[in-house]
């Protein structure tokens, strides 16, 4: 049994919120502090779930690691040869463990990592990532639950990827930047969070040219030097609080985020009739009537981003007219739309579309969340419905939202977290 939340229907939310590092970015950067033998440091690290669990793999890698929660700091101490098997115990909790395979098979030319648990958005294969490896000379396989991966030594080699998938594209970088010559990445993923880390592997010593761009070139050097590096902002946590503003008419300043990484997502907002103003670090979300139907469709980096598609159904639901809502990166994403209908959503599945009729209002009913975003945007829906809303398996957001009760409280929301022993708590 997981703790619940009760969402009381009603407010506009308005205020200012400071979002902390991404969740995306700061554990491929923790993974990749494996890369250099001695002190690591990372700033802006979020109050999440999934970090105590990174350190947990870490930790059994060999590596020294404190997390001063307060402050948002993780200093990673890591050995000349840390170990190269990741067990299953934490690795299977959350799908990014599986980042370590690259930063392990370059130091130690052999990793053994249990393969992440499925996942209620898909079934997310590894093709790709041991593919990549193997065009750089490792040989993979599947092992008791392990992807084992073994390379006497690495070479660079041209890749090209079928999609630019985020994670194969951070293991092959972080394989290639320790590998003997030059590795061309073409079709690599753009994301901001890949651009967070290939800039600390350059601080690192790192040759990568191309940074932000769909092909990398990575020039293979022999070691790298840990530094001190922080974390860019959550644009994911960012988007949710520019969408929770414009479900509930509300005014929310956001701070903490680099808004040129959520060009689209606030130009849809525009379109669903939100006032939207930008500066270098920050953005202000106001949104007066009833937002209007807006067709999503998500796709890689720089489009609409899959991660924030529930927020977009979620808007969709209460938006004035019919809206349609494409998935095109995660085939089993829609899975959570059952519990917004619960909530009285007028949408229905057809493939990879989803099809919204707006209605004024949604009922509370109680709901389940399937992932963290899917839970986040089950928030958002609570938000406007007539009643209390209880969403169950909150520790789904906890692995992605820093102190979503207390940030939400801060903006005016009505939520409290209950736990098992059922007392109410902020
Ligand atoms: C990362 C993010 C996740 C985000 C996603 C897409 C983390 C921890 N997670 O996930 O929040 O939703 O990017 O922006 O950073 N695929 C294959 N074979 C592979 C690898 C991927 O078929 O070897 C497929 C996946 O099943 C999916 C698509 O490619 O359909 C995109 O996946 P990918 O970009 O790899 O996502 P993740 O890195 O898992």
């Amino acid at each position: 049994m997981s703790d619940r939340f009760l969402v009381t229907g009603g407010a506009r939310l308005a205020g200012e919120i400071a979002v902390a590092g991404a969740k995306n970015s700061v554990l491929k950067l923790m993974a990749a502090a494996l890369l250099a033998e001695g002190t690591t440091v990372l700033e802006n690290c979020p109050r999440i779930q999934d970090v105590p669990l990174m350190i947990e793999v870490l930790r059994g890698l060999g590596c020294e690691v404190t997390w001063e929660e307060n402050v948002g700091r993780i200093t990673i101490t890591t050995p000349a040869e840390p170990n190269y098997h990741a067990d299953f115990e934490a690795v299977r909790q959350f799908r990014a463990s599986v980042c370590v395979l690259g930063p392990l098979i370059a130091r130690r030319g052999k990793a053994i990592v249990a393969i992440p648990g499925g996942d209620a958005i898909g079934s997310r294969p590894l093709d790709m990532h041991q593919s990549g490896l193997e065009t750089l000379g490792a040989e993979t396989s599947i092992s008791h639950g392990c992807l084992v991966a073994e390379a006497e030594h690495l070479k660079g080699a041209h890749i090209k990827l079928a999609f630019p998938s985020v994670g194969a594209t951070e293991n092959i970088v972080t394989a290639a930047v320790l590998s003997e010559g030059t590795t061309i990445l073409e079709n690599a993923a753009c994301e901001p969070e890949i651009v967070d880390l290939c800039t600390m592997l350059q601080q690192m010593g790192a040759k990568i040219e191309g940074v932000g761009q769909s092909v990398l070139t990575v020039h293979g050097v022999e070691k790298l030097n840990p530094i001190s590096h922080r974390v860019i902002g959550d644009r994911v946590v960012a988007a949710t609080w520019a969408f929770a503003a414009a479900m509930t008419r509300g005014d929310i300043t956001v701070t903490g985020i680099n808004p040129d990484y959520l060009t689209v997502v606030l130009m849809k907002l525009q379109s669903a009739g939100a006032d939207v103003d930008t500066w270098e670090d920050g953005f202000r979300v106001r949104q007066e009537s009833r937002p209007v139907a807006t067709n999503f469709q998500t796709l890689p980096y720089p489009g609409f981003p899959t991660d924030l598609q529930p927020m977009a159904i979620g808007l969709a639901a209460i938006a004035e007219g019919e809206s349609m809502v494409t998935e095109n990166v995660f085939e089993a994403r829609f899975r959570f739309v059952e519990e917004m209908v619960r909530l009285g959503a007028d949408a229905y599945i057809d493939g990879h579309h989803a099809v919204i009729r707006g209605v004024e209002k949604l009922s509370s009913a109680p709901v389940w969340a399937s992932d963290i975003r899917a839970g986040a945007g089950l928030v958002l829906a609570a938000l406007l419905t007539d009643g209390v809303t209880e969403i169950h398996d909150v520790y789904h957001i906890d692995r992605g939202y820093p102190d979503m009760v207390a940030q939400l409280q801060s903006l005016g929301g009505e939520i409290s977290r209950v736990s098992d022993e059922t007392s109410a708590s902020s």
